[in-house]
């Protein structure tokens, strides 16, 4: 039979983690650094719908948004090399879970409720799953949140780092991986 497990050198990037932690911002960078492709999910479900996410969410709801997230995300982890940042509630789905767990290498961005609190303002318009909540209820979905994103293959508490630091890290941590585990 045969063997369609992808090299690790080759295998893509996934990044998880709440809304907000800087998913697209640092795997935009990792990419670069890599001279890999970028693909941000809902930049490209927006795309194809031709509406930003809040109006998908409005004119179509959650559930077509989740259909289409899905399938998106399928495709591009069976494909190699992408660095590919996926909405915050993504990982809700256990296919996605499962598929990013299996053919790829996650990496899970990890901010401190502490630290995103403070971002709140500069996101929330854009985010439908966060309006209409008190602060409270957003808090209890953050912490829920994280028990999705233990599972991860490494993880960056991004807290005290710049946006450069976390990037450079991520690129020396993949190598590292690449070194010891699929050397050439
Ligand atoms: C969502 C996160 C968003 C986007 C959508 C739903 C969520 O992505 O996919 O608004 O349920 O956490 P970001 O994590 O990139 O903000």
């Amino acid at each position: 039979m045969q063997n369609r497990e992808i090299p690790l050198r080759e295998k893509s990037v996934v990044f998880i983690g709440f809304m907000g932690v800087g998913k697209t911002t640092i795997g935009s960078l990792v990419a670069k650094k890599l001279y890999r492709d970028f693909v941000d999910v809902d930049v490209e479900i927006e795309k194809e719908y031709g509406m930003p996410v809040t109006e998908i969410f409005k004119q179509l709801g959650e559930n077509e948004f989740r259909r289409r997230e899905k399938e998106l995300i399928t495709k591009l982890c069976n494909q190699r090399l992408n660095i590919i940042s996926v909405g915050g509630g993504a990982f809700l789905q256990k296919e996605i879970r499962e598929i990013c767990l299996e053919k790829c290498i996650v990496f899970f961005l990890d901010l401190s409720w502490e630290s995103w609190k403070d971002r709140i303002d500069l996101i929330i318009d854009s985010r439908p799953v966060l309006q209409n909540r008190t602060i409270e209820e957003i808090e209890e979905l953050f912490y829920q949140r994280q028990e999705i994103y233990a599972l991860h293959h490494s993880r960056l508490a991004t807290d005290e780092l710049e946006i450069e630091e976390a990037a450079a890290y991520i690129v020396d941590s993949i190598k590292l991986a690449w070194d010891l585990y699929d050397p050439r």
